[in-house]
Protein backbone atom coordinates (compact mmCIF):
# COMPACT_ATOMS: atom_id res chain seq x y z
CA UNK A 1 0.00 0.00 0.00
CA UNK A 2 1.43 3.21 -1.02
CA UNK A 3 2.53 5.68 1.74
CA UNK A 4 -0.25 8.07 3.17
CA UNK A 5 1.01 11.03 5.53
CA UNK A 6 -1.09 14.20 7.36
CA UNK A 7 -0.12 17.12 9.29
CA UNK A 8 -3.05 18.58 11.69
CA UNK A 9 -2.30 22.50 12.66
CA UNK A 10 -4.74 23.25 15.38
CA UNK A 11 -4.54 27.01 15.70
CA UNK A 12 -6.04 29.24 18.24
CA UNK A 13 -8.70 30.01 15.84
CA UNK A 14 -8.64 27.69 12.92
CA UNK A 15 -7.80 24.21 12.48
CA UNK A 16 -6.58 22.91 8.83
CA UNK A 17 -5.53 19.90 7.67
CA UNK A 18 -3.33 18.45 4.83
CA UNK A 19 -3.18 15.24 3.41
CA UNK A 20 -0.23 14.25 0.85
CA UNK A 21 0.45 11.08 -1.25
CA UNK A 22 4.04 9.36 -1.26
CA UNK A 23 5.33 11.86 -3.92
CA UNK A 24 4.48 14.69 -1.55
CA UNK A 25 1.66 15.49 -3.70
CA UNK A 26 -1.46 17.22 -1.97
CA UNK A 27 -4.44 15.27 -1.74
CA UNK A 28 -6.89 17.69 -0.02
CA UNK A 29 -7.18 19.78 2.39
CA UNK A 30 -9.55 21.40 5.46
CA UNK A 31 -9.75 24.01 7.60
CA UNK A 32 -12.78 25.31 10.01
CA UNK A 33 -12.85 27.22 12.99
CA UNK A 34 -11.61 25.74 16.24
CA UNK A 35 -14.43 27.07 18.39
CA UNK A 36 -12.66 26.72 21.56
CA UNK A 37 -13.03 22.79 21.30
CA UNK A 38 -9.50 21.67 20.15
CA UNK A 39 -9.82 17.91 20.21
CA UNK A 40 -13.37 18.36 18.27
CA UNK A 41 -11.92 20.61 15.45
CA UNK A 42 -8.91 18.26 14.95
CA UNK A 43 -11.33 15.26 14.84
CA UNK A 44 -14.28 17.02 12.23
CA UNK A 45 -11.28 18.88 10.33
CA UNK A 46 -9.09 15.49 9.81
CA UNK A 47 -12.69 13.72 8.85
CA UNK A 48 -13.27 16.04 6.41
CA UNK A 49 -9.93 15.61 4.69
CA UNK A 50 -10.23 11.86 4.88
CA UNK A 51 -13.65 12.33 3.40
CA UNK A 52 -12.20 14.34 0.43
CA UNK A 53 -9.43 12.30 -0.51
CA UNK A 54 -12.02 9.17 -0.04
CA UNK A 55 -9.39 7.52 2.57
CA UNK A 56 -10.04 6.01 6.00
CA UNK A 57 -7.81 6.85 9.02
CA UNK A 58 -6.10 3.02 8.93
CA UNK A 59 -4.55 4.33 5.69
CA UNK A 60 -2.86 7.25 6.76
CA UNK A 61 0.82 6.03 7.37
CA UNK A 62 2.07 9.02 9.69
CA UNK A 63 0.10 11.96 11.08
CA UNK A 64 2.17 15.03 13.00
CA UNK A 65 -0.11 17.79 14.77
CA UNK A 66 1.71 21.10 15.99
CA UNK A 67 -0.40 24.56 16.42
CA UNK A 68 -1.84 25.86 19.85
CA UNK A 69 -3.88 22.68 20.12
CA UNK A 70 -1.22 20.12 18.65
CA UNK A 71 -1.06 18.53 22.54
CA UNK A 72 -4.91 17.84 22.40
CA UNK A 73 -4.89 15.46 19.20
CA UNK A 74 -4.71 12.05 20.77
CA UNK A 75 -4.31 10.49 17.54
CA UNK A 76 -1.44 11.83 16.00
CA UNK A 77 2.06 10.23 15.70
CA UNK A 78 4.07 12.78 17.08
CA UNK A 79 3.75 16.68 17.47
CA UNK A 80 5.69 19.88 16.22
CA UNK A 81 6.09 22.96 16.81
CA UNK A 82 4.69 25.38 14.41
CA UNK A 83 7.53 27.87 13.92
CA UNK A 84 9.29 24.80 12.94
CA UNK A 85 6.30 23.60 10.64
CA UNK A 86 5.87 27.29 9.08
CA UNK A 87 9.64 27.21 7.78
CA UNK A 88 9.51 23.79 6.24
CA UNK A 89 6.09 24.25 4.27
CA UNK A 90 7.49 27.63 3.15
CA UNK A 91 10.89 26.50 2.27
CA UNK A 92 9.35 23.74 0.16
CA UNK A 93 7.17 25.97 -1.72
CA UNK A 94 10.16 28.54 -2.26
CA UNK A 95 13.45 27.24 -1.92
CA UNK A 96 15.44 30.48 -1.39
CA UNK A 97 13.40 31.64 1.51
CA UNK A 98 14.69 33.29 4.33
CA UNK A 99 12.44 34.88 6.71
CA UNK A 100 8.54 33.62 6.94
CA UNK A 101 6.23 35.87 8.49
CA UNK A 102 3.33 34.21 9.84
CA UNK A 103 -0.12 36.21 10.87
CA UNK A 104 -2.18 34.05 12.24
CA UNK A 105 -5.66 34.61 14.62
CA UNK A 106 -3.55 34.86 17.91
CA UNK A 107 -0.05 35.70 17.24
CA UNK A 108 2.17 37.09 14.52
CA UNK A 109 5.78 35.16 14.09
CA UNK A 110 8.83 35.98 12.60
CA UNK A 111 11.14 33.17 11.78
CA UNK A 112 14.40 33.00 9.83
CA UNK A 113 14.69 29.90 7.99
CA UNK A 114 17.98 28.07 7.34
CA UNK A 115 19.31 26.35 4.34
CA UNK A 116 17.81 23.43 5.51
CA UNK A 117 14.63 24.87 6.18
CA UNK A 118 14.97 24.40 9.62
CA UNK A 119 14.03 27.61 11.64
CA UNK A 120 17.49 29.23 13.34
CA UNK A 121 15.70 32.03 14.89
CA UNK A 122 12.68 33.74 15.48
CA UNK A 123 10.49 36.70 17.46
CA UNK A 124 6.90 36.69 17.74
CA UNK A 125 4.56 39.01 19.25
CA UNK A 126 2.16 36.29 21.70
CA UNK A 127 1.12 39.26 24.12
CA UNK A 128 -2.47 39.93 22.82
CA UNK A 129 -4.65 39.74 19.62
CA UNK A 130 -2.68 43.07 18.91
CA UNK A 131 -1.74 43.10 15.02
CA UNK A 132 -3.52 39.68 14.52
CA UNK A 133 -6.69 38.10 12.43
CA UNK A 134 -8.63 38.00 15.41
CA UNK A 135 -7.84 41.56 15.51
CA UNK A 136 -8.68 42.18 11.97
CA UNK A 137 -12.32 40.56 12.38
CA UNK A 138 -12.89 42.72 15.21
CA UNK A 139 -12.28 45.83 13.44
CA UNK A 140 -14.07 44.57 10.29
CA UNK A 141 -17.15 44.17 12.99
CA UNK A 142 -16.81 47.91 14.32
CA UNK A 143 -16.79 48.90 10.49
CA UNK A 144 -19.77 46.47 9.86
CA UNK A 145 -18.00 45.25 6.54
CA UNK A 146 -16.48 41.43 5.46
CA UNK A 147 -12.65 41.44 5.94
CA UNK A 148 -12.70 41.26 1.92
CA UNK A 149 -14.40 43.77 1.70
CA UNK A 150 -12.02 45.68 4.58
CA UNK A 151 -9.12 45.17 2.31
CA UNK A 152 -11.18 46.62 -1.13
CA UNK A 153 -11.85 49.45 0.70
CA UNK A 154 -8.64 50.38 2.26
CA UNK A 155 -7.17 50.29 -1.33
CA UNK A 156 -9.48 53.60 -1.85
CA UNK A 157 -8.05 55.40 0.58
CA UNK A 158 -7.59 59.17 -0.14
CA UNK A 159 -7.04 60.61 3.82
CA UNK A 160 -4.27 59.84 6.24
CA UNK A 161 -6.49 58.74 9.25
CA UNK A 162 -4.95 57.38 11.65
CA UNK A 163 -5.70 53.93 14.61
CA UNK A 164 -3.00 54.21 17.20
CA UNK A 165 -4.41 51.84 20.01
CA UNK A 166 -2.98 48.51 19.76
CA UNK A 167 -5.31 46.76 22.29
CA UNK A 168 -8.13 45.34 20.31
CA UNK A 169 -10.74 46.80 22.98
CA UNK A 170 -9.56 50.75 22.75
CA UNK A 171 -8.60 50.13 18.68
CA UNK A 172 -12.16 49.43 18.12
CA UNK A 173 -13.65 52.32 20.38
CA UNK A 174 -11.08 54.30 18.79
CA UNK A 175 -12.51 53.11 15.30
CA UNK A 176 -16.37 54.03 16.96
CA UNK A 177 -15.47 57.50 17.57
CA UNK A 178 -13.45 57.55 13.51
CA UNK A 179 -16.73 56.73 12.51
CA UNK A 180 -18.69 59.01 14.47
CA UNK A 181 -16.87 62.20 13.33
CA UNK A 182 -17.11 61.27 10.09
CA UNK A 183 -14.19 59.87 8.73
CA UNK A 184 -14.04 57.68 5.55
CA UNK A 185 -14.35 53.79 6.26
CA UNK A 186 -11.75 53.29 3.68
CA UNK A 187 -9.73 55.97 5.62
CA UNK A 188 -9.95 53.78 8.83
CA UNK A 189 -9.66 50.54 6.94
CA UNK A 190 -6.54 51.50 5.41
CA UNK A 191 -5.05 53.12 9.32
CA UNK A 192 -6.18 49.57 10.46
CA UNK A 193 -3.67 47.44 8.23
CA UNK A 194 -0.72 50.33 8.42
CA UNK A 195 -1.13 49.77 12.63
CA UNK A 196 -0.56 46.65 12.13
CA UNK A 197 1.92 46.31 9.27
CA UNK A 198 3.97 49.11 11.86
CA UNK A 199 3.86 46.70 14.64
CA UNK A 200 5.09 43.52 12.56
CA UNK A 201 8.24 45.56 11.43
CA UNK A 202 8.89 46.50 14.91
CA UNK A 203 9.01 42.94 15.22
CA UNK A 204 11.32 42.53 12.36
CA UNK A 205 13.23 45.54 12.94
CA UNK A 206 14.57 43.29 16.33
CA UNK A 207 16.51 40.87 13.83
CA UNK A 208 16.60 42.54 10.38
CA UNK A 209 14.67 41.41 7.50
CA UNK A 210 16.36 38.61 4.96
CA UNK A 211 14.84 38.40 1.79
CA UNK A 212 13.18 36.71 0.00
CA UNK A 213 10.21 36.67 2.52
CA UNK A 214 7.33 34.55 2.55
CA UNK A 215 3.99 35.52 4.40
CA UNK A 216 2.04 32.68 5.83
CA UNK A 217 -0.86 32.15 7.89
CA UNK A 218 -4.79 33.63 7.23
CA UNK A 219 -3.93 37.06 7.51
CA UNK A 220 -2.01 36.46 3.93
CA UNK A 221 -5.14 36.17 2.55
CA UNK A 222 -6.39 39.78 2.91
CA UNK A 223 -4.70 41.74 0.41
CA UNK A 224 -4.86 44.48 2.32
CA UNK A 225 -2.95 43.82 4.93
CA UNK A 226 -0.64 42.41 2.25
CA UNK A 227 0.02 45.45 0.38
CA UNK A 228 0.13 47.52 3.67
CA UNK A 229 2.95 44.99 4.98
CA UNK A 230 4.40 45.56 1.36
CA UNK A 231 5.05 49.01 1.28
CA UNK A 232 5.71 49.22 5.31
CA UNK A 233 8.59 46.69 4.59
CA UNK A 234 9.38 47.91 1.15
CA UNK A 235 9.29 44.06 0.28
CA UNK A 236 7.72 41.92 -2.42
CA UNK A 237 5.96 39.18 0.07
CA UNK A 238 5.93 35.77 -1.70
CA UNK A 239 2.59 34.45 -0.73
CA UNK A 240 1.58 30.42 -1.34
CA UNK A 241 -1.70 29.57 -3.20
CA UNK A 242 -3.04 28.41 0.30
CA UNK A 243 -1.14 30.54 2.83
CA UNK A 244 -3.69 29.72 5.86
CA UNK A 245 -2.39 25.56 5.67
CA UNK A 246 1.14 26.19 5.45
CA UNK A 247 1.74 24.66 8.92
CA UNK A 248 -0.08 21.68 8.26
CA UNK A 249 1.63 21.25 4.91
CA UNK A 250 4.67 21.51 7.00
CA UNK A 251 3.83 19.45 9.84
CA UNK A 252 2.55 16.77 6.74
CA UNK A 253 6.52 17.22 5.00
CA UNK A 254 7.84 16.42 8.60
CA UNK A 255 5.50 13.26 8.93
CA UNK A 256 6.74 11.93 5.57
CA UNK A 257 10.38 12.81 6.23
CA UNK A 258 9.86 11.04 9.89
CA UNK A 259 8.95 8.00 7.89
CA UNK A 260 11.34 7.56 6.12
N1 LIG B 1 -10.41 34.56 3.13
C1 LIG B 1 -9.82 35.31 4.05
N2 LIG B 1 -9.62 36.64 3.82
C2 LIG B 1 -9.01 37.42 4.73
N3 LIG B 1 -8.55 36.97 5.91
C3 LIG B 1 -8.73 35.68 6.20
C4 LIG B 1 -9.36 34.78 5.29
N4 LIG B 1 -9.39 33.55 5.86
C5 LIG B 1 -8.80 33.68 7.07
N5 LIG B 1 -8.40 34.95 7.29
C6 LIG B 1 -7.71 35.49 8.47
O1 LIG B 1 -6.95 34.43 9.02
C7 LIG B 1 -7.07 34.42 10.44
C8 LIG B 1 -6.83 33.03 10.95
O2 LIG B 1 -5.56 32.61 10.52
P1 LIG B 1 -4.90 31.21 10.92
O3 LIG B 1 -5.80 30.07 10.58
O4 LIG B 1 -3.53 31.20 10.33
O5 LIG B 1 -4.84 31.37 12.50
P2 LIG B 1 -4.51 30.28 13.61
O6 LIG B 1 -3.44 29.36 13.08
O7 LIG B 1 -5.77 29.67 14.11
O8 LIG B 1 -3.92 31.22 14.74
P3 LIG B 1 -2.54 31.14 15.57
O9 LIG B 1 -1.47 30.68 14.62
O10 LIG B 1 -2.32 32.54 16.06
O11 LIG B 1 -2.80 30.15 16.68
C9 LIG B 1 -8.46 34.98 10.70
O12 LIG B 1 -8.50 35.65 11.94
C10 LIG B 1 -8.65 35.98 9.54
O13 LIG B 1 -8.22 37.28 9.92
MG1 LIG C 1 -1.31 29.34 13.15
Amino acid sequence: MPEIYAGIDVGSLCTKVVILDAGRNVLSSHILRSGGHYQGAAEAAFSGALESAGLRIKEISFLVSTGYGRARVTFSDTHVTEITCHARGAKHLFPHVHTVIDIGGQDSKVIYVNDEGRPKNFVMNDKCAAGTGRFLEVMAGALEVSLQEMAELSFHAQGESEVSNMCTVFAESEVISLLAQGTEKADIAAAIFRSIARRITGLVGKLGLKEPVVMTGGVAKNPGMVRALEEKLRTTLLIPPEPQIMGAYGAALIAAEQSD
